[in-house]
């Protein structure tokens, strides 16, 4: 079942309308999503008499337009893109033409610049009764990117507990194309993810640089401190290190949904596996986070797992990533699965 009301306290912006939809199935669980930037705004789920929030988020639009919110770049629950994370130098190559982005950290590219899609107003069709789509058209050098894109995220949440996002996207030009959603886990509602535990389905990570960009360079990590596939306590090396914001890499050649990783409480009995069509996952602590209004957010309140092409990846020497030309349907899915009961 999919129920909508108004999110906003303006009746609409530039005759669009922002609303939330929330997205019922029949175990109860409740999914609510905004067309204002595609924030996954809560994801609850029944355990007893009560519903337990699984991701931060906020109760209004205006709450997502707080100075507070806005200076910190915490990007709540959103719909990432054009290019999600970072391009060095906020440069990449189409054929051998230097194209150049806006920058918005430093001097590198972040989550598609000054605007990007988290901050857009997406027009919003019930497709079923468990079926939302968001579609938007960027167009032609928004944010320094070439080509008018046209851009859809269809939402679905099954009987079998999954929230399925699936990514679809056309250009008339040839452009670069990473899409990804950044909710925040937190699983049973203490202050900090610190007592989570984590497993991850790969070995490897990108190396990377001091300003957070990454480099060509690619690291085995097993046995040290970023090694999660053992289902370790986040927090287990925060007295050394707390500040994971890494992209772990995997093998996904035959474009079906994988297993990247698993996060559970020993305080919850819900669990959430994150499976995805991407060839990369970003792991990010939330140790930046930090705002006071319109609600308390300190580091390390939320974890964000983000499956993606490869940061920087149409600069990635080997195998360059995330390229779309007119000829090509851009369609990559994430899936959140949730488990309840130990
Ligand atoms: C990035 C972090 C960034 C966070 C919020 C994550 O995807 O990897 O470096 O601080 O998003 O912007």
């Amino acid at each position: 079942m999919i129920s909508s009301h108004s999110f906003s306290s303006k009746n609409d912006l530039d005759n669009k309308k922002i609303e939330l939809f929330t997205i019922r199935n029949k175990s109860g669980i409740q999914v609510s999503i905004s067309n204002y930037g595609g924030i996954i705004t809560a994801i609850e789920i029944p355990i007893g008499l009560k519903m337990v929030n699984t991701v931060l988020g906020f109760k209004s639009y205006e709450d997502y337009r707080s100075k507070d919110y806005l200076n910190n770049y915490a990007y709540l629950g959103a719909i990432i893109g054009r290019y999600a994370n970072r391009i060095n130098n906020s440069k990449f190559k189409i054929n051998s033409y230097d194209c150049h982005l806006s920058k918005n950290e430093g001097k590198n590219h972040l989550h598609g610049g000054i605007e990007g899609f988290d901050k857009k107003i997406w027009t919003a069709k019930i497709i079923s009764q468990n079926k939302l789509e968001l579609s938007y058209l960027s167009q032609h050098m928004e944010e320094g990117y070439p080509g008018n894109l046209q851009v859809s995220v269809k939402y679905e949440l099954t009987e079998r507990n999954e929230l399925k996002i699936k990514f679809n996207a056309k250009t008339d030009k040839k452009t670069i194309v990473n899409l990804t959603q950044h909710p925040y886990f937190n699983l049973n509602g203490n202050k900090s993810i610190k007592n989570h535990k984590l497993k991850i389905y790969s070995n490897r990570i990108l190396k990377k640089k001091t300003d957070n960009s990454v480099c060509n360079c690619i690291l085995d990590i097993k046995d040290t401190i970023f090694d999660f596939s053992t289902n370790k306590t986040i927090g287990a090396n925060f007295n050394e290190f707390d500040d994971y914001d890494h992209c772990y890499i995997f093998d996904n050649k035959n474009k079906s949904p994988k297993l990247m990783a698993e996060l559970s409480s020993d305080d919850s009995p819900i669990k959430v596996q994150i499976l995805s069509t991407y060839p990369s996952m970003q792991l990010y602590a939330g140790k930046h986070l930090n705002i006071s209004k319109p609600v308390k957010l300190d580091s390390h309140s939320g974890i964000a797992i983000e499956p993606q092409f490869y940061p920087n990846g149409p600069n990635f020497k080997k195998d360059r990533h995330a390229y779309l030309s007119p000829k090509e349907t851009y369609r990559e899915e994430i899936i959140y699965r949730f488990k309840i009961g130990k």
